[in-house]
């Protein structure tokens, strides 16, 4: 049994996505021992609690300092014992010591097709917004695996979406979530899940 830990930050419909995935046998061989926030707000906190999950917050808001609630991030997610932590929605910069710790045991959705409107400050509806400046005509979703650079370890898989000229951020951030987010994210977890995926070289290959 494959034990993740998911981290958010909001709405939580990527969680809500890998709950559903694993209940209706989409997602084999893995269970969430933990959902870990860093806004107690969070909805995504009460999609962990409907589904019997346990919920647990670590608010920046709580320590003196960035090292102190970091330390306590990390404590939080070890307590867990997970084999993967999946970044759903977490608009925190994982600390460098988790990285680490964890090397190719991260996993982070992207809403745009990486390298293109990632990194510093691209997150949430930020991203489709810039999209739509550009004036590009496919976006897309990514899922990779986090290393110390923003938004850009191995990739693991990508899916195109199509931009259409009366767009808002909005509608397109809705297009992205329900045609690519919402299928890559429980799809890569059961690929890993089931030994599937390999890093070598920086490079992610997916065995049949
Ligand atoms: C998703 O679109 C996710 O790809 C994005 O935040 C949203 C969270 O929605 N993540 C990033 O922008 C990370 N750089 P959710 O809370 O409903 O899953």
């Amino acid at each position: 049994m494959l034990r993740v830990v998911v981290c958010v930050s909001g709405g939580g419909t990527n969680l809500q996505a890998i709950i559903d995935g694993i209940a209706q046998g989409a997602v084999y061989n893995t269970e969430i021992v933990r959902v870990v926030s860093n806004n107690p707000g969070a909805y995504a906190m009460e999609r962990a609690k409907k589904a019997g999950i346990e919920a647990v917050c670590v608010s920046p808001k709580d320590y003196e300092n960035r090292e102190l609630f970091e330390e306590a991030l990390l404590a939080c997610v070890e307590e867990a014992a997970p084999d993967l932590i999946v970044l759903a929605g977490f608009m925190v910069k994982v600390p460098e010591k988790m990285v680490k710790q964890y090397e190719n045991r991260i996993v982070n959705i992207h809403p745009a097709l990486i390298p293109a409107f990632s990194g510093t400050g691209y997150y949430g509806l930020k991203v489709h917004e810039a999209a739509l400046a550009r004036g590009v005509k496919i976006t897309g979703a990514t899922v990779h695996f986090v290393n110390q650079d923003m938004d850009a370890g191995p990739i693991i898989m990508q899916k195109a979406v199509k931009v259409y000229d009366d767009d808002t951020p909005e509608v397109l951030q809705k297009r992205v979530m329900e045609e690519a987010e919402w299928v890559l994210l429980p799809w890569c977890i059961n690929l890993i899940a089931a030994g599937q995926v390999k890093v070598e070289n920086g490079r992610v290959t997916i065995a049949e």
